[in-house]
């Protein structure tokens, strides 16, 4: 009898002490999903970066990605701009991370908290700072006590940043999730048995710092319990948790890609990122994070790499200025919509899977209680297929799936896409700059008292620290009268071997060449011919770096700058190395010393008032202006046209770095179907700059004199510089809407989840057509109620088609921005084919009644 007392109060207490964590403990997870409250979850989510745009924007860029159907916002934290010197913390203006939280909860979403704190991200070193290369004794992402240290110190200085606001969604915030390192697992293969000690201790670090929420590791398959291992790519529906019992989640489904100075635009297809996403969800994915939602601007020298470009646009759907980008945005809305409508039997019930024929399968979710969603697939890559399932038929696209909320009603189709490309033009704005200011940078003086002379040759970053991309690197060489080119009219050369990532060569003063790495080749060879005279020659080397690599095992250690060795040849006496001679070190420009970018610059400064010079192809000049904002508040960008490689700053604030290069790749197509990789399609732009506008936030601006201020390296044409607005239409003139909506298939708006979770259609479906604000449907190219086949562009008529069909659709909707036609036998006259189930197919033209429609932040 006391035995049975005392089980029962153990039992009690077990309960009791359950059922506390439970409630200490709001986010959970089990093998189907993340559990808040009690609640298993499907949740969409979206990067958005906080220091790749400005505080102005970041509540317009929440309030898009939540109207776009997202559940939670992601973010890394960027250690390198949190704590530039050891100790020293800045969390203002654009670092604000606790803000951008806090407008995140405000707009009801919840948050997913990257902190890393490594964190890759085509970011400077990949968001280490640079002084902590230089922590005596340390080496970065393995076993190493220093290292260890250090990120133990500034994770826990996030999470307590975090608790002491009361962010974490076990306080009542919004997050729900947090990352501890970043990919780890392809360096841990190649360091071994320390890298595995390294990211297990990472893990217990971070679940000891008891946040009530779980911790992910992204691409670590041993990560210990309870860390989630997670999937990042283009595809992750092969993925699997490392055990039964953790949920399926992707924390980077790759939206686009980044650019790199010098390549191709990458754009993906939505039609194959709404394909992948549901490909994960049929396997039983619970947690979908797009990489990036908005990926936004590598202001100043923020940009990683090396070679990343300035913007970091990444095809996604919202762009860098943001705007929509349709049709991405809306197709990947629409998609979010039909998941959640088969949320309940996903999260309840596992997947039965049976063929519908060679490439096509169902993945059915039925529950006991009678909830039923059905997922109907086609991989073939080339050819539509027409499936029976439950005793229907259904068309489905190459390399696409259906969604049937009820198991009867198709209500999305991810290779259907009903929304319309958006336009994007950059517009003349009236801005024009009356004159230019012209400062010339000097070709370092050996005799400064900032340079520093040694014998050899020195890493670049050593000198730096990154405080500046410049380092210049100067010797002499003394040729005798007697050498026998300067009597025979000939030049010697001279070659320089860099570890990266460009160079300019000066000779005497006089700018005699330039070379520069690639992302995949950062070392290069210059080879060129020298001008040298009689007696001394200075030659001046400017090495730059381009954004510090951010990935790949132990970046910290690859060197940047003037390796060597560095030879004249064609002497006398043969090759003369002067590699190992005197050389003298400057870090930066004086330009940088003297802030010319900044209104506060030093008044003592020499400017060239202004001067006809500016016209002048000069290398290494400073060049300033001043403009009044545009009217409007369209986003602006600068048109670097005609510029060569450079930095940029308005009213002291640093655009980013500028680089006319053009872009190298292969152009050769875009189709939506077939696997997806941005080094074997869908590039864009080949023979153009690769990066001509560069994003200027409107906050930045004053209303009048605003000061720009140009470094140019090379030579450019600063007459060319404009300043343009972004502008983004639905094709200006003509665009094409199309819609197929089934007899059983209302438009996804007629859906709605009861209380009991199951999906019902409201209503008869209907057809709506919607031409941009500023058109109307002025054609209709296709209608046919029946069984039509094909998508947007290439419909087809097929065996059952209701005559009327075109002379309905004409009379409903010509002259109309919108129109809606009932999906019934009555609105065509008559059942052209019953007992069969019919759907409508129109393709219509939408054309402006007036010109473009400059589109502002609004909503699209
Ligand atoms: C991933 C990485 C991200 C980002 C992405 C490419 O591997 O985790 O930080 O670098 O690649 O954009």
């Amino acid at each position: 009898m006391e035995a049975n007392t005392a089980s029962n109060w153990f039992l009690l207490s077990m309960v009791l002490f359950l059922s506390l964590q439970l409630t200490q403990c709001s986010v959970t997870y089990d093998r189907k999903a993340l559990i808040i409250n009690g609640q298993r979850r499907i949740l969409f989510s979206g990067s958005i970066h906080y220091p790749r745009s400005t505080p102005q924007m970041w509540e317009s860029l929440i309030q898009k990605a939540k109207d776009g159907g997202l559940d939670a916002i992601d973010t890394y934290v960027f250690w390198n701009l949190h704590e530039p010197s050891p100790g020293n913390y800045n969390f203002k203006g654009r670092y604000d991370l606790v803000r951008f939280i806090k407008m995140v909860q405000k707009a009801g979403l919840y948050m997913h908290l990257r902190i890393g704190p490594y964190v890759c991200a085509e970011w400077n070193f990949g968001g280490f700072p640079v002084w902590l290369k230089y922590v005596p004794g340390i080496s970065f992402r393995t076993d190493n006590k220093p290292f260890k240290l250090a990120m133990q110190k500034f994770t826990q200085k996030i999470v307590q940043m975090m608790k002491d606001e009361k962010l974490f969604e076990s306080q009542g915030g919004p997050i729900i999730l947090s990352q501890i390192e970043n990919e780890f697992q392809p360096v841990s293969k190649v360091i071994g048995t320390a890298g595995h000690a390294y990211m297990t201790w990472a893990a217990k670090m971070a679940v000891g710092m008891g946040t009530g929420v779980p911790w992910v590791m992204c691409k670590e398959d041993d990560v210990p319990d309870p860390v989630i291992n997670t999937c990042n790519g283009f595809y992750c529906d092969y993925f699997s948790p490392n055990k039964p019992y953790k949920p399926t989640l992707w924390t980077e489904a790759w939206s686009g890609w980044f650019t790199e100075f010098g390549g191709p635009i990458h754009q993906r297809p939505v039609q194959d990122l709404a394909f992948a996403v549901a490909r994960f969800i049929q396997k039983g994915g619970s947690f979908v994070n797009y990489y990036m939602y908005h990926g936004g601007t590598n202001f100043g020298r923020t940009a990683g790499g090396p070679f990343i470009t300035t913007s970091y646009d990444y095809d996604a759907p919202i762009d860098e200025y943001g705007l929509i980008r349709q049709p991405k945005y809306s197709h990947l809305k629409e998609l979010h919509k039909a998941v959640k409508l088969c949320e309940r039997a996903l999260l309840t019930a596992d997947p039965t899977i049976t063929s519908l024929g060679s490439y096509e399968k169902a993945h059915v979710f039925s529950t006991k209680s009678g909830h039923c969603a059905a997922f109907l697939s086609n991989y073939n890559p080339k050819s539509s297929a027409r499936v029976t399932f439950n005793n229907k038929h259904y068309n489905l696209p190459p390399w696409s799936i259906s969604i049937l909320p009820d198991c009867k009603n198709e209500v999305f189709n991810t290779a259907k896409v009903r929304v319309q490309t958006s336009q994007v033009k950059m517009l003349p704005t009236n801005v024009r700059f009356l004159s230019w200011d012209t400062f010339n940078e000097e070709i370092s003086s050996a005799n400064d008292d900032s340079t520093i002379t040694v014998f050899g040759l020195l890493d670049q970053l050593n000198l730096t620290r990154d405080a500046s991309d410049y380092l210049w690197y100067k010797t002499s060489v003394d040729i005798s009268p007697s050498e026998s080119f300067l009597h025979q009219g000939q030049h010697p050369t001279i070659t320089v071997q860099s570890a990266g990532h460009a160079m300019h060569l000066f000779i005497n003063g006089r700018l005699s060449g330039s070379a520069f790495g690639t992302r995949k080749k950062l070392r290069f060879t210059y080879t060129g011919n020298v001008d040298l005279k009689a007696g001394a020659n200075i030659i001046s080397l400017l090495s730059i770096a381009v954004g510090l690599p951010n990935n790949g095992p132990h970046f910290e250690t690859r060197s940047t700058g003037i390796i060597g060795p560095v030879v004249i040849h064609g002497l006398d006496h043969g090759e003369r190395d002067l590699s190992r001679q005197k050389w003298s070190y400057k870090v930066g420009l004086r330009g940088e010393s003297m802030k010319l970018g900044s209104p506060n610059s030093f008044s003592s400064v020499g400017w060239m008032q202004g001067s006809l010079m500016a016209h002048k192809q000069q290398p290494l000049t400073w060049y300033k202006t001043s403009f009044d904002a545009p009217e409007g508040d369209e986003p602006l960008a600068l048109d670097m046209t005609g510029m060569g490689k450079g930095q940029v700053w308005i009213n002291g604030k640093s655009i980013g770095r500028f680089w006319n290069v053009y872009a190298n790749g292969n152009c050769n197509g875009c189709s939506y179907s077939g696997t997806f990789r941005p080094i074997i399609k869908c590039q864009f732009g080949c023979g153009h700059p690769t990066q001509q506008w560069y994003h200027i936030p409107r906050s930045w601006l004053k209303q009048t004199k605003n000061l720009l201020v140009v470094f140019e390296e090379i030579g450019g044409d600063v007459s060319r510089i404009g300043i343009v607005k972004r502008s983004v239409t639905s094709n200006s003139e003509t665009s094409i809407v199309c819609a197929e909506v089934s007899e059983y298939h209302p438009s996804i708006e007629n859906w709605r989840v009861e209380s009991d979770g199951k999906s019902e259609a409201l209503d008869m479906p209907e057809t709506s057509l919607h031409c941009a604000p500023g058109q109307s449907i002025s054609a209709i190219n296709f209608a046919s109620f029946g069984t039509p086949s094909g998508t947007c562009g290439s419909f087809q008529h097929g065996t059952c088609h209701a005559p009327s069909s075109h002379a309905v659709l004409e009379k409903e909707c010509i002259g109309q921005q919108e129109c809606l036609v009932t999906i019934s036998n009555s609105s065509f006259g008559a059942d052209p084919c019953p007992n069969v189930t019919k759907k409508l197919s129109v393709e219509a033209v939408c054309a402006s009644t007036n010109t473009t429609i400059a589109r502002t932040n609004s909503r699209l």
